[in-house]
């Protein structure tokens, strides 16, 4: 079905395989930069990933700046001004970011403060705010695969003095150039491949589902399914297997693709509180709650669930399910996934496992029903629904 009217936007250019990194230089200097800051934080310098891509752009026209290392897990709007503040001082004309979630945003708000001449990005939060503003080119080479950051138009950042997470989106904010290459997600323990791996998994069945969902973003959003099914257990499995790291790594850039165009819905609603009031690792909180959100969502969407039983289990079991079994089958299937990724790497599988308590609902609950993902879920959910969902989850 083709909406009456949609939009469908991802200018980014993306560099997939080995070596991809070699030809960041190459890219920068086409972009009209020569002197980049690079982002990341100490835990991947510790690793080597810093050297690995600092080798890369070694005999290069191009000379990094700056390296900034000091992105905590939990990155925020006092990290994204001393990085501005240094960026400034040391004459950078571009940015590199390489990390998970946490650096791509503080990147981003980086962005925001150069491009828009500001010393306070407070002013531009929410949608659609940012003007085009100067020019300033935007690497990002993701560590993890499953945030889907390098492509989509959204940065999360706290502000810790307020309790809040402050959220930007625009298609300003997209970068210039995804680099995905084998070399930065190998080493990333079984434990976190798997959490982030659900939620790109999360992306993608969202995308596929929500109400701007359009042919173009379900192209992505199918396509990032199938190559989850088949190379998340891979990749957890085994982490040095180069092409379930590519496949999950492209699977997560897709999803990410989808999602920023048909948006996500009330699994990230629910996980976003989580985050804010229990401080549950999202992947954690995605892969807990989404086969709780597909029941919950089910009597709408059991047309589209039962497609994606397709790219979700493969041709075989699709054709052997009766066509009105096919979208619980898709939630049975997503459960077992789930089980078995849990019984391979401890991914948690109850809210409890993460330290939420039956206190902690009523706060979670409030939180969700005030989160901006609700508003494109294709069935509405308030208090009560959700508290019911928290429930069955913990
Ligand atoms: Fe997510």
């Amino acid at each position: 079905m083709i909406p009456q009217y949609f939009e469908f936007y991802n200018p980014v250019k993306i560099l997939s395989g080995s070596l991809a990194l070699e030809n960041i230089a190459f890219e920068l200097k086409q972009l009209g930069a020569s002197r980049p800051m690079l982002l990341t934080n100490t835990m991947l310098t510790g690793v080597g990933l810093t050297r690995i891509v600092q080798e890369a752009l070694r005999g290069s026209e191009i000379t990094l700046g700056a390296v900034f290392e000091e992105i905590p897990p939990d990155s925020s709007i006092h990290v994204v001004n001393e990085a501005g503040r240094i960026f400034r001082a040391s004459g950078c004309d571009s940015f590199i970011a390489l990390g998970g979630g946490s650096v791509i945003d503080t990147a981003k708000g980086l962005h925001i403060l150069i491009t828009q001449e500001t010393d306070d990005i407070m002013q531009y939060m929410g949608a659609d705010i940012l003007r085009a503003g100067k020019r300033l080119p935007f690497v990002v080479i993701p560590t993890t695969a499953g945030t889907g950051s390098e492509v989509t138009l959204v940065a999360v950042i706290a502000h810790p003095e307020r309790h809040v997470k402050m959220e930007f989106t625009s298609y300003h904010l997209l970068p210039d150039l995804a680099v995905l290459d084998p070399r930065m997600t190998v080493s990333l323990p079984p434990r976190i491949t798997a959490s982030t791996g659900m939620d790109a998994l999360v992306h993608a069945i969202e995308g596929y589902t929500c109400n701007q969902k359009n042919p173009l973003s379900d192209a992505y959003a199918w396509s990032a399914i199938e190559l989850i099914r088949e190379h998340l257990p891979r990749a957890v499995a085994n982490g040095k297997d180069i092409e379930a790291r590519m496949a999950m790594a492209n699977a997560s850039l897709m999803a990410g693709v989808a999602f920023s165009n048909s948006m996500v819905g009330l699994v990230h609603a629910i996980g976003h509180a989580c985050g804010g009031v229990s401080k549950v690792a999202h992947g954690d909180a995605m892969t807990i709650l989404l086969p709780h959100v597909m029941v919950y969502n089910l009597d709408m969407l059991a047309d589209l669930y039962g497609r994606l039983l397709l790219p979700l289990a493969g041709p075989e079991v699709y054709a052997a399910t009766p066509a009105a079994e096919r979208a619980t089958k898709a939630i049975a299937v997503v459960r077992e996934m789930t089980r078995q990724l849990s019984q391979a790497c401890g991914l948690p599988m109850r809210l409890r496992d993460v330290g939420v308590t039956e206190a902690d609902l009523p706060a979670i609950a409030r939180t969700a029903i005030n989160d901006g993902a609700l508003l494109l879920n294709p069935k509405e959910a308030g208090l009560n629904e959700v508290t019911l969902i928290l429930q069955k989850a913990l």
